[in-house]
């Protein structure tokens, strides 16, 4: 009797669980349908068979547990937040829409998920302010809104969140202090909350986090000291706070933090001395302490170190005394703009790279110092004619007279390069504080008028303007056609013309070709030069992509040079502009501050000209950031005839494989079409016997004018110098473009005298700037 009873119980309860798991299911397909974010008229969203989209996960019963939308091949008609009816998905444990936006705020339902542990909505341009009811979702374990606009204090709630491993709140605009609460947040491993306008002092309460193995605080206004509770942290591999402006001493409670790698305080006003400790951190890496006011002197071992991969920064302090001579083998080392005196040592050469520029250091130069590491130490000497006169530097002994009047000419020189270097450093410095600056600009391009940035993702007026102007993307707007993409020329109402390049419709569901969409989006927007090609915007719609580009009337230098008319009317001059124009644009890409941004396709194709018969570098669709500390190996890219030859048996991607890539493009220039039977035979004596003059351009007359042969000779000497086989004896950009702008002493041989092998020789190299590195 009571087991009839328990099963007819039983059975009641089953149906009606049932019955709320149809139910449940109901309001799922109904909410998607609500939603408008998939168009479930087409027979690919079919709202039965929901479970099997590319973004929609579900549990064994058909109820919805993860959504993920994460990139912009995803096929969504349109995404508001505001029309997603989020309390419908109890089962949510995994939410992910990133780079998708623009999203509107993250609504207060988000609270609803109880289930969540996942929640991604990383570069949406989220704006308002965190609902506090984020606090009910107790199983998140992975919470990450960076990237967005979000303002507002970073809610105290958020320490109710304690099953939260990674919390990521970098690069929004939140404001006043990180509440203490945080430091609830036991099993935290990773915190982010760099490139906001956090201000106070850092709690001491984060020293509580004993899980954490990275704390990025970086790029906020944080005063005070670094808390020494921070020696708690024994997990912590990575901790930055730089460009804040924290004061005191850095903490020899830093010595406690045994498995740091990276240690980044740089940008500070931290005074003292530097914690000798910290060579006891031997798995520390990677050090940069620099531009603060460190005094005092350097720990005898402080360099003693052997890991190839180290590098540390101390450049833009007060520290004096000398130079320590106990040197291990590592990476690199910058020391430039203290106040150091006395010798380099000679033990300082099993530093691969180093820089001591800018200090007081005197005697005689070891002879493996790059001259350029060692400038504005006015005491140092050498016996080197040409450091000496080209840099400055003192002569050890007594010089004999006859050389100096021999060698006048490079004292012109030497006054010339000194100006540049001054130039150089100063444009360092500026490209440096501009780009921090912008970390938090990002949002002005919108208000630019001139620029219509379609940041957005419908952006109606200027997308409806586009499809106007250009009738719909009618063949007779198509100015050029690719494997992968086609190029319009539109003018906007307001007169402005514009190119656009739009990837073909089928293709942009090919996910290398969105990647290499998205690429390009993400580096042009980042930078900024006159001699690189202006994104305005970007499209999607639909299954439309594209991009809005400076229209640049005169087309590819390729299309220019092959054809018959434009060739003639393209000039020694304008030709020897647009080459260094290109290696300027490199030379912004590849500097020696950050990690370079290797363009991997530079060719005659990529690089445009406007009706000025300006270059402009374009097309970075392969381009890549180059981290150091990543292998850089990676599929070929580019083009054949421009790929750099090792590329070929190591896939090793460095920026010299851009270096024999202009390499190419500038000899091509020159004689107008692509040099492959030049550079296969190159080795071979017959082709080193070849004249210059007669490879150049046949359908240009000679150059008659002593300044233009001197500017030919100089553009193909750079060009052989780039095409060296061997990339480490390849010039970098840098110098390539400082020898460009150097102006040099017109040379006197004839154009007729010049042979292959001469553009070869050292001896020319030399009197150009670029000898081998
Ligand atoms: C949805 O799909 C249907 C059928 O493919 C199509 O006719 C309609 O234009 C689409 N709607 C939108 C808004 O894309
Ligand atoms: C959707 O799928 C179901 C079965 O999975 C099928 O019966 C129905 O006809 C489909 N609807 C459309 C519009 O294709
Ligand atoms: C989202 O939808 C709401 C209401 O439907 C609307 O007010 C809002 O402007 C939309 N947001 C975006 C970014 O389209
Ligand atoms: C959202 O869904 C919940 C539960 O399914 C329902 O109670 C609520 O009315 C819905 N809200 C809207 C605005 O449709
Ligand atoms: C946190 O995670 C643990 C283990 O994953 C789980 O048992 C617990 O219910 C979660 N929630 C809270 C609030 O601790
Ligand atoms: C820290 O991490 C360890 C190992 O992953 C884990 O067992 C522990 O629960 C975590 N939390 C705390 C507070 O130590
Ligand atoms: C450091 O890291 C190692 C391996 O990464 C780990 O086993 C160890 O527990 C960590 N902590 C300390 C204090 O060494
Ligand atoms: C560094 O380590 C050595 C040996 O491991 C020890 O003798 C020395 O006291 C340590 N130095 C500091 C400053 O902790
Ligand atoms: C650094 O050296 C300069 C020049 O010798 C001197 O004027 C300055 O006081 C020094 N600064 C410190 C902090 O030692
Ligand atoms: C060394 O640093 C100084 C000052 O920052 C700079 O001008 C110089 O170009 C650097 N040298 C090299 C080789 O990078």
């Amino acid at each position: 009797m009571w087991i009839a009873f328990l099963i007819i119980c039983s059975l009641i309860v089953g149906t009606q669980s049932a019955a709320t798991m149809t139910s449940q299911l109901q309001m799922e397909a109904n909410a998607i349908i609500k939603s408008g974010w998939w168009n479930t008229s087409d027979a690919r969203f079919n709202i039965s068979d929901r479970c099997n989209w590319h973004d929609i996960f579900c549990n064994g019963v058909g109820s919805i547990n993860a959504i993920k939308i994460d990139s912009w091949g995803s096929q969504l008609a349109t995404l508001n937040l505001s029309t997603f009816n989020l309390s419908t998905f109890q089962n949510l444990e995994s939410l992910v829409i990133r780079e998708i936006g623009p999203l509107g705020t993250i609504p207060k339902e988000i609270g609803h998920l109880s289930k969540l542990t996942y929640l991604d909505l990383s570069n949406n341009f989220l704006d308002g302010q965190v609902p506090p009811s984020i606090h009910n979702l107790r199983q998140l374990n992975y919470l990450d809104i960076s990237l967005n606009f979000i303002k507002g204090s970073i809610p105290p709630e958020l320490w109710l969140l304690k099953n939260l491993t990674f919390l990521d709140l970098s690069n929004n605009r939140f404001k006043g202090e990180i509440p203490s609460l945080l430091g609830n947040l036991k099993q935290l491993e990773d915190l982010d909350i760099s490139s906001n306008y956090i201000q106070g002092s850092i709690p001491l309460e984060l020293g509580f986090l004993k899980n954490l193995t990275r704390l990025d605080l970086s790029n906020n206004r944080f005063k005070g000291e670094i808390p020494s509770s921070l020696r708690n942290l024994k997990q912590l591999q990575k901790l930055d706070i730089s460009h804040n402006n924290i004061q005191g001493s850095v903490p020899l409670e830093l010595k406690f933090l045994k498995n740091i790698t990276t240690l980044i305080l740089s940008h500070n006003r931290l005074n003292g001395n530097l914690p000798i400790s910290l060579t006891n951190l031997t798995k520390l890496v990677y050090i940069d302490i620099s531009y603060n006011f460190l005094t005092g002197t350097l720990p005898s071992n402080f360099f003693s170190l052997t890991n190839f991969e180290t590098s540390i920064d101390l450049s833009c302090n007060f520290i004096s005394g000398e130079i320590p001579s106990m040197f291990g083998n590592f990476r690199q080392l910058i020391l430039s703009n203290n106040n150091l005196t006395g010798k380099i040592p000679e033990s300082i050469c099993t530093v691969t790279f180093m820089n001591i520029s800018y200090n007081y250091l005197s005697g005689s130069i070891p002879n493996c110092v790059d001259p350029f590491s060692i400038i504005g130490n006015k005491d140092l000497c050498t016996n080197y004619p040409h450091k000496n006169t080209l840099f400055q530097f003192q002569p050890c002994s007594p010089p004999k007279k006859s050389y100096k009047v021999k060698h006048h000419g490079f004292i012109v020189l030497s006054i010339l390069s000194i100006i540049i270097l001054a130039l150089s450093f100063l444009i360092c410095f500026k490209l440096r504080h501009s780009s921090v600056k912008n970390k938090h600009e990002n949002t002005t391009t919108t208000k630019n008028v001139d620029m219509f940035c379609v940041w957005n993702y419908d952006g109606k007026i200027a997308f409806d303007d586009i499809i106007k102007a250009t009738e719909d993307f009618d063949m007779r707007y198509c100015i050029g056609t690719g494997a992968y993409r086609s190029v319009y020329k539109a003018q906007l109402p307001s007169g402005k013309v514009v190119a656009l390049k739009k990837l073909h419709g089928y293709e942009a569901e090919v996910p290398s070709f969105d990647e290499s969409f998205k690429n390009e989006v993400r580096i042009l927007s980042e930078i900024k030069h006159k001699h690189i090609v202006k994104l305005y915007g970007f499209c999607l719609h639909k299954r439309i992509m594209f991009l809005i580009y400076q229209y640049m009337e005169k087309g590819s230098l390729f299309s220019v040079l092959y054809d018959d008319v434009e060739a003639v009317e393209f000039n020694w001059r304008k030709r020897v502009n647009t080459v260094k124009g290109v290696a300027f644009a490199l030379s912004y890409l590849h500097p020696d501050c950050t990690a370079p941004i290797v363009h991997r396709d530079v060719s005659t194709s990529n690089i445009l000209l406007n009706s000025e018969w300006q270059a402009s570098v374009a097309d970075f669709g392969t381009a890549r950031l180059l981290q150091y500390d990543s292998s850089n190996r990676t599929i070929v890219a580019g083009t054949i005839g421009y790929i750099a030859p090792e590329l070929a048996y190591t896939m090793a991607v460095s920026e010299k494989c851009d270096v024999y890539s202009f390499g190419v493009v500038a000899l091509e220039t020159l004689v107008g079409r692509h040099p492959e039977d030049i550079l296969s035979s190159l080795q071979s004596t017959s082709t080193q016997s070849i004249k210059l003059c007669q490879v150049l351009d046949q359908r240009l007359p000679l150059p008659s004018k002593e300044i233009a042969i001197h500017d030919i000779i100089h553009v193909a000497v750079v060009a052989f110098a780039c095409l060296n086989l061997n990339p480490r004896s390849r010039p970098t950009m840098k110098r390539v473009s400082q020898s460009f702008a150097t102006e040099l002493t017109p040379l006197r041989t004839p154009l007729s005298e010049i042979s292959m092998q001469q553009l070869l020789s050292q001896e020319l190299k030399a009197l150009f700037y670029i000898e081998d590195p």
